[in-house]
């Protein structure tokens, strides 16, 4: 057995026929993408049939898709180190806050995610304040809503974070992207407030996530890879190939 600790956990605690080892007292910890277990402790209807793990740059079209089929994601800032506002405890200076927001990918085949951000809320301050911003996605409410079941174990499904930050969008990229249509198609509530919107109930505007780093847990390590995309190959991917592929549970 060699699994980094966190992952040594997590197989002890699903897999119970799976024996420890004891830890070595140094433990190298391998390259996640080349982690291999014990596969007579995974049931058998993960057994592998001829499977082949994913390459890092298949991979990275298989994300690709996760971005494009993604509604939400959890938006997270950093804390100034300098707290101004009397609403924000001074505890949480320089600290990072993890939020649920609203996304959709308008500026296919970029790979950069739109969002709507209101400046009353906590991730826009933040940004605005100079934060660089994470956004993580995870295939795991979707996968329950094609299949109407629950997976046999949620770590084994896709998941990424995309690390960057946001910047405005013009009025002409908003116009050429075609973000009003493309964002409220996937959330029709959010005509409440658009920017430029004078009756909308809050102030927003259009925020692009340019995306420079990307991580993804594509699964179990034996069966998926683990690991840092090449940034180039992200943002090369084209709508095609995300729409050729497909993550677990997707009929044909
Ligand atoms: C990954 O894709 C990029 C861009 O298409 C290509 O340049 C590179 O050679 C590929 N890497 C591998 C290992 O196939
Ligand atoms: C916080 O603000 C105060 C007053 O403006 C300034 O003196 C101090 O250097 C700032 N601290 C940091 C860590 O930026
Ligand atoms: C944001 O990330 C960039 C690297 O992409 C880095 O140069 C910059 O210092 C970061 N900004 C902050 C406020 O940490």
């Amino acid at each position: 057995m060699h699994l980094p600790i966190p992952l040594l956990s997590l197989f002890l605690a699903i897999t119970p026929p799976l024996q420890a080892s004891p830890a070595p007292a140094n433990p190298q910890i391998p390259s996640p993408q080349h982690i291999l277990v014990d596969s007579d402790a995974l049931p058998t209807e993960f057994e592998s049939t001829g499977f082949r793990i994913p390459t890092r740059n298949e991979s990275t079209v298989l994300a690709r898709r996760l971005l494009a089929k993604s509604r939400a994601g959890v938006l997270s800032t950093i804390f100034p180190k300098n707290i101004t506002s009397p609403y924000v405890p001074a505890a949480v200076a320089n600290t990072p806050i993890g939020l649920p927001d609203y996304i959709a990918s308008c500026e296919e085949p970029t790979g950069n995610p739109t969002l709507l951000a209101l400046t009353i809320s906590t991730s826009t301050r933040n940004a605005v304040a100079g934060s660089n911003v994470s956004l993580a996605i995870s295939w795991w409410d979707e996968y329950v809503k094609l299949t109407h079941a629950e997976p046999w174990s949620a770590a084994n499904l896709p998941r990424a974070s995309l690390i960057g930050y946001l910047e405005e969008m013009t009025k002409e990229e908003v116009e050429k992207a075609g973000v009003v249509k493309c964002f409220t198609g996937l959330h029709g509530d959010s005509r409440w407030w658009l920017p430029g919107d004078k009756s909308a109930a809050h102030a927003g505007v259009w925020m692009r996530m340019v995306v420079e780093q990307v991580y993804w847990i594509g699964g179990f390590g034996d069966r998926a890879f683990i690991g840092w995309f090449d940034p180039e190959v992200w943002r090369g991917v084209r709508t095609e190939e995300w729409k050729a592929v497909r993550l677990p549970g997707e009929k044909d």
